[in-house]
């Protein structure tokens, strides 16, 4: 038997004990269901390939932005594109935003979803899993393309035909709500600002990748709220949450509490902003540095002893 092996039941154990003292933050846990016991549901398992978790965990494909870094329309597009409210429906409620599938901007060789795929890495978008009323009826799953290099649609910014595809794709295969001009032209500019580094395809899935998309939800809400775009600003600090969340998720484990419950009151901070009708963007300022002074130090400190790590990435798989 392999050593591996011969851990599996002591893991399990620890698995067990894990979620009775999970029982103490019941309260909590039925207060907020996203936010789970001690052993959360890692959300992307739900739609990663049998054999494929630890990569899909531990990697992703390597993109380098052919924008400059200020880009102001491409910090809001990679947003949008990594929010699972864009989209509506089922893919909402899964929490799959275009990220899910495109990884990194890229493309998700470890996506798997029953009804949806037909093998890792292939999607139907016009399955009636997203929207019942576009559904063709029929099941043609494609590979993921990945968004680095030209395909169909052209990405010639004159043409409007990648933001009249965006809006598609949106509204008809994900039912998501309609999304304004500036939010469409935002998405279009990131999707042709994904490029490829060359020789490097891959690189790990980090504490910081999370961090960073926080942070750039955060600032796009702002600076869509001070042009007036309140709906979509919902929707970038809605992202900003998810992201939060699937921080929460890695850290998990009784050692990891006080990580996590700052976690919880850091994304509780944010929701009464998201829901606000005039909502201010100092709000979100404040919050930011509140989270680069607090939280993230104290995310760096333990992220070895959460899913982050590689080592715990594979017990945790082994023991599921
Ligand atoms: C469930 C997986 C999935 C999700 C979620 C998803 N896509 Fe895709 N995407 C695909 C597949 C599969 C294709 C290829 C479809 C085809 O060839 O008919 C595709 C095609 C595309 C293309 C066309 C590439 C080309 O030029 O040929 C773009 C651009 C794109 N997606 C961007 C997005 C954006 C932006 C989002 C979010 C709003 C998104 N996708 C969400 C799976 C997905």
């Amino acid at each position: 038997m392999p050593a591996g092996g011969r851990t599996a039941p002591l893991d399990k154990g620890v698995g067990q004990i894990r979620l009775l003292t999970g029982c103490a933050g019941l309260a909590l846990i039925l207060a907020t269901s996203a936010w789970a016991a001690a052993e959360p549901r890692l959300s992307a398992l739900i739609w990663t390939a049998p054999g494929h978790e630890v990569a899909a965990l531990t990697r992703q494909p390597a993109m380098c932005s052919k924008a400059k870094a200020d880009d102001a329309d491409v910090l809001i597009g990679e947003a949008l594109f990594n929010a699972p409210m864009l989209l509506g429906g089922q893919a909402a409620r899964a929490d799959i935003s275009c990220a899910s599938c495109h990884s990194n901007g890229r493309r998700n060789p470890h996506f798997r979803l029953e009804g949806v795929s037909a093998g890792p890495g292939t999607a139907d978008v016009s399955s009636s899993f997203f929207s019942p009323a576009r559904a063709n009826g029929r099941f043609d799953p494609k590979p993921i393309p990945d968004l680095a290099y030209p395909g169909r649609i052209s990405r010639a910014p004159t043409t409007g035909d990648l933001e009249r595809f965006l809006r598609g794709l949106i509204v008809e295969e994900f039912s998501g709500r309609e999304p304004s001009r500036s939010a469409l032209s935002a998405l279009a500019a990131y999707v042709s600002a994904i490029g490829d580094c060359g020789a490097v395809q891959e690189q790990p899935r980090r504490l910081a990748d999370q961090v960073l998309l926080v942070r750039l939800s955060v600032m796009a809400a702002g600076r869509l709220i001070a042009s007036g775009e309140t709906e979509t600003a919902a929707i970038a600090v809605a992202g900003a949450r998810h992201q939060l969340g699937l921080i929460d998720e890695r850290y998990a484990g009784a050692s990891l509490d006080r990580e996590r419950g700052q976690l919880l009151a850091a994304s509780r901070a944010l929701q009464p902003i998201a829901q606000s009708r005039a909502p201010d963007p100092a709000e979100l300022q404040r919050w930011l540095a509140g989270f680069d002074r607090v939280l993230v130090p104290l995310l760096r400190r333990s992220e070895a002893r959460s899913l982050y790590s590689e080592a715990r990435a594979v017990r945790r798989v082994r023991q599921d």
